[in-house]
């Protein structure tokens, strides 16, 4: 483990009784390195984007971007985000920003959101829908019923009801259209042991994207996911790395250490992937650029 080096606590794994070692993997040591010099700019000048999960690692970072671009952001989370919105004023003060708290899993919260967005914004060109929750990590014999649950409430009811309430917007605004990003996640196409509601959840918002491509098409709303291996450093990371290791299955050591290193040496790149390298595929995906692209997955994995 000559590459693996401690980085600072980023949540408080002690509430899960778990120990606060995080596992980082020195990037240098693996292949085709992280490249961020994006020469990418103004893609969003003047377009309003919605980001669900916005104070999370995926939103926060997408958030930064977005703004780069041009954009004004309604921020959105179960959580307080008007620190965000604040902020983003004062470091693009020509953008408008305003924060939303909800939880998408209510319907009639995400429609009440959705009226008060549409009059502070007028418009909507672009979602990311984009929160979700991991649960936890247990065989499928020992699997929390309510866990499961709250998994398929937060990660699939809830990502449908943001595609259903927003795209009934972008529909009917003059001119209409408009185009959604759904995360996914590796764990719904390869299938992780001991996450059997997530993996589930993920294979759903997946298929849901196809569907909604359909559907939608007529209304020039362009639908597309992405489905993100392992990325890092973070929360999640951090999150599944110890409590893989704490399950215990015949695939995964019993020693976080090794359980990151497991993952990681099964990445061709020999390394996890940045939050930057999730949001550039986003990017283009809501963009103009993927103008001919809807109904599709990109795979964030650092290689096949
Ligand atoms: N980080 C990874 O390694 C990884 C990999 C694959 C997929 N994903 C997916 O990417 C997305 C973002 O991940 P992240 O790493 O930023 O996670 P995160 O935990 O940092 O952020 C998730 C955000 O979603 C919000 N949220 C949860 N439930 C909500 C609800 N009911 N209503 C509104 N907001 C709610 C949380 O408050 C949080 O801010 C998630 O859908 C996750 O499943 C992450």
């Amino acid at each position: 483990m000559k590459n693996k080096k401690k980085i600072k606590k980023l949540y408080d794994s002690s509430k899960d009784g778990l120990s606060s070692e995080l596992y980082s993997f020195e990037k240098i040591k693996g292949f085709c390195h992280e490249k961020n010099d994006t020469k990418a700019y103004g893609r969003f000048n003047g377009k309003t984007v919605i980001i669900t999960g916005a104070k999370g690692d995926f939103g926060q970072v997408c958030s930064k971007r977005m703004a780069e671009e041009g954009a004004n952001i309604g921020f959105l989370d179960i959580l307080d985000t008007e620190s965000l919105a604040i902020q983003f004023k004062k470091e693009y003060p020509d953008q408008i920003f305003h924060s939303f708290q909800v939880d998408i899993t209510k319907e009639d919260q995400a429609i009440k959101i959705s009226n008060k967005i549409e009059k502070k914004f007028k418009r909507i060109d672009h979602l990311f829908n984009n929160a979700g929750y991991q649960g936890d990590f247990s065989n499928t014999l020992n699997y929390a019923v309510e866990d499961f649950r709250k998994i398929i409430d937060i990660n699939v009811t809830g990502a449908f009801i943001m595609l259903k309430t927003i795209s009934n917007i972008m529909s009917k605004q003059e001119p209409r259209g408009g185009s959604i990003v759904n995360t996914a996640s590796m764990a719904g196409i390869g299938a992780t042991p001991n996450m059997i509601a997530y993996s589930a959840s993920k294979a759903a918002v997946k298929h849901m994207t196809v569907i909604a491509a359909k559907d939608l098409a007529p209304f020039d709303i362009r639908v597309n996911s992405i489905s993100p291996a392992y990325i890092g450093p973070g929360f999640m990371w951090t999150r599944q790395v110890e409590l893989q290791a704490k399950a215990g299955s015949v695939y995964f050591s019993e020693d976080p250490e090794q359980v990151a290193s497991q993952m990681v040496n099964s990445v061709p790149m020999r390394r996890y992937g940045s939050i930057n390298e999730v949001i550039g595929p986003v990017l283009f995906l809501l963009s103009d650029d993927s103008s001919y692209l809807t109904g599709i997955d990109i795979k964030i994995t650092g290689g096949d």
